[in-house]
């Protein structure tokens, strides 16, 4: 990745070939926008636990993880075996097979909360239906969601997601209704209301202002396309009670928390029952599967009074998948030793910052983090303008270099899976780590990486 800051360069002769083949055929030279870098656009050719390889045969520890879903690591045998043996059987009926039960009940029975659920093939789809419900069930049209929270790339989730320019997001007493991109229709971004995230108080206001259009509130329990930014002691609990004062529903976008923070998601970690939730990601170890399921008295309103359908929704692969990653999680204590690795690499980078003397602080989970170059306490997206994120970028590039890959953005955390704890990883993520923060710092000193707020 380019940067003024002194990192080795890796060989990436056969990337950017493979770009350049790429970009006659697929725009950006890739399926999707978030991955499109330039001539940074990594390819990749293999992954294994905790590691991945580019097709110039450069090896990482991952810490990106699929944005989340490889949550025991690369190729576990446990999951490719058991989805092997189930795929010979057929892929896709469009019929339902046991597995697809077999998946939902443990949806159920993890989570201890949802009663009734249906698989779906993305998040992007479960929350999507998630609206669609909670219209459905309320008879209202609105939802309010989070500036600086990702549900998807449907039109009703691409409201104030994470623009560079906060200025974007219009003045902090009246949010606007930024849409992402064209294409969205005006009549679609209305229906969506911004609010800001850890502020009780505006909510109730708004509640109290609109509430008797307001279907449901979406949530993600942190904000995990913001480095994780938590939820303020009792937002969440004031929240819920605020949604039932309403009759608003209240929706968790699990997407990325879910199977993660605990077996039973962020709602069993905050402690909060909502009515409706969205999964995906860890729920299948990076196979395509994700669903959406609550309350039965919603969820009833399938199949005769609320479309849903999907050729591959339940399909053999994501189902088989999904079912052994779930036993998985609730049988073996890979949460513990995924959270327990996700503190250590935290303690070393605790030391590493400490000793270069900079303000930080972790936002997330240990499974799941942020690291925000400040000593104020973010509590909503637009407090990431204010970290020194140009600093965290440089060392994010900079650990690119040398063998271990975050996203080269700090609004997405670092994702540790199962795998991390059985080799290195935790070593050589720091080592990398201190290493480009020296590197950026020297670069700093030099004038060549713009100080924090520049
Ligand atoms: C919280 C959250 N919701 C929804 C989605 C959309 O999921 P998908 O990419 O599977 O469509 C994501 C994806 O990153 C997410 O992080």
């Amino acid at each position: 990745m380019t940067s003024s800051v002194d990192h080795p360069q890796l060989a990436r002769s056969r990337q950017l070939d493979l770009y350049r083949r790429a970009l006659r055929t697929l725009p950006g030279g890739t399926d999707s926008n978030f991955r499109a870098w330039g001539e940074d656009t990594i390819y990749v050719d293999r992954g294994r636990g905790g590691r991945v390889w580019d097709v110039d045969g450069n090896e990482f520890v991952d810490l990106r993880m699929g944005y989340g879903p490889v949550i025991l690591g690369h190729g576990d045998e446990r999951i490719d075996d058991y989805v092997n043996e189930r795929m010979r059987r057929g892929v896709s009926f469009s019929l339902t097979s046991e597995d697809e039960v077999r998946a939902m009940e443990l949806v159920c029975e993890l989570t201890g909360w949802v009663e009734m659920a249906r698989m779906t093939v993305s998040g992007t789809e479960a929350t999507m239906h998630l609206m669609r419900l909670a219209r459905a069930f309320t008879g209202r049209d609105k939802i309010v969601k989070f500036e600086g929270q990702y549900h998807g790339v449907h039109d009703y989730a691409l409201i104030s997601v994470s623009p560079n320019d906060m200025a974007d997001l219009g003045d902090a007493d009246n949010p606007v209704r930024l849409a992402w991109g064209r294409g969205i229709p005006d009549a679609v971004a209305d229906t969506i209301i911004p609010a800001r995230f850890n502020n009780i108080e505006r909510l109730r206001r708004l509640f109290e202002r609109q509430g008797h259009e307001i279907a449901a509130v979406i949530v993600e329990p942190v904000l995990g396309n913001a480095q994780g930014i938590l939820p303020q002691e009792g937002f969440h609990k004031a929240m819920r009670e605020l949604t039932e004062e309403f009759g608003i529903l209240e929706i968790f976008d699990e997407v990325k928390t879910g199977f993660r923070f605990a077996r039973g998601g962020a709602a069993e970690y905050f402690g909060i029952r909502p009515d409706l939730a969205s999964f995906a990601k860890a729920m299948g170890n990076g196979y395509p599967a994700a669903a959406f399921g609550g309350r039965r008295e919603i969820m009833s309103l399938l199949p005769d009074k609320v479309s849903h359908g999907g050729t591959y929704a339940g399909n053999r692969v994501a189902a088989a998948a999904a079912v052994r990653t779930l036993e998985i999680i609730r049988d073996t204590d890979a949460l513990d030793t995924i959270h327990r690795t996700g503190r250590r690499i935290q303690d070393g980078l605790r030391e590493v910052i400490n000793e270069a003397g900079l303000p930080f602080h972790f936002t997330g989970h240990p499974s799941m983090f942020g690291i925000m170059f400040t000593d104020k306490i973010a509590t909503e997206y637009r407090d990431w303008a204010d970290t020194d994120h140009a600093l965290y970028d440089a060392i994010a590039v900079g650990m690119h270099a040398r063998g271990a890959m975050p996203e080269p953005d700090s609004r997405e955390p670092w994702f540790i899976c199962e795998a991390h704890a059985s080799d290195d990883s935790v070593d050589r993520a720091v080592t990398a780590f201190e290493a480009s923060l020296r590197a950026a710092l020297d670069a700093r000193a030099r004038g060549e990486l713009p100080e924090a707020g520049q």
